[in-house]
């Protein structure tokens, strides 16, 4: 297994991110409500747990996983803070295959360090542990040719290409795909990204 620098990032006092959802954490809200019962979640690369805290805090039954293990200690920690409960584990999406079902798979910044020979078993997969009715919401980072590396990549890092993951799910019904260029001074040094998300439906 290898170390993530999210790791070193990790070892700080405060949280390294902005202790917010993302806009995809909302949007799991409205297409798949947590009505009459608590849909199961599966995070992959959840960080210090700002999605899955506000989705367990929603109303979800959340499990998470990171290869940070500061970042999963944070979200237990997080979490209990909070006086949620969700489960938290460490391990490496290379690693990794779900043996449960789940309603709701979610990732969000970390599908670029799957090994690329690795993503459409991975997917399949995930797909394959998804219930009925049940969604992906997926952000991951892609590669333009007007866009540069970005100069605090990693190496275990790989882009995806553009629609990549847009065409493993053909068989599902994507309510939504977005492409977008960002700006990002995460480095000290300005520089862009180019993301691709997803929200898609197994019928
Ligand atoms: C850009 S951060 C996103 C964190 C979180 N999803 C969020 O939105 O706040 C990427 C995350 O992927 C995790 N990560 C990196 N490599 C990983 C791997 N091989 N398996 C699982 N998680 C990994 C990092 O530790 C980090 O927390």
């Amino acid at each position: 297994m290898k170390e993530t620098d999210y790791e070193r990032r990790y070892q700080t006092k405060e949280n390294y991110w902005q202790f917010r959802p993302s806009s995809m954490a909302f949007k799991v809200l409205e297409l798949l409500p947590p009505i009459n019962r608590k849909p199961k979640v599966l995070e992959i690369g959840s960080g210090e747990g700002g999605n899955a805290i506000f989705l367990a805090r929603n109303g979800y039954d959340v499990t998470a996983f990171d290869l940070a293990p500061t970042g999963v200690s944070k979200t237990l920690e997080n979490a209990d803070r909070a006086g949620i409960f969700l489960n938290a584990f460490v391990a490496d999406i290379n690693e990794y295959m779900p043996v449960e079902k789940y309603d709701v798979i979610f990732s969000s910044g970390t599908l670029q360090y799957l090994f690329p020979e690795k993503r459409k078993v991975f997917i399949d997969a995930c797909k394959a542990q998804t219930n009925p009715q049940g969604i992906h919401v997926f952000h991951t980072f892609v590669s333009k040719p007007f866009v540069e590396i970005a100069p605090d990549a990693e190496e275990n890092e790989f882009l995806w290409s553009s629609g990549e993951l847009l065409s493993l799910y053909r068989d599902w019904l994507t309510e939504k795909f977005v492409e977008e260029i960002k700006s990002c001074n995460s480095s000290g040094v300005p520089h862009r990204h180019a993301h691709n998300r997803i929200w898609t439906r197994k019928l």
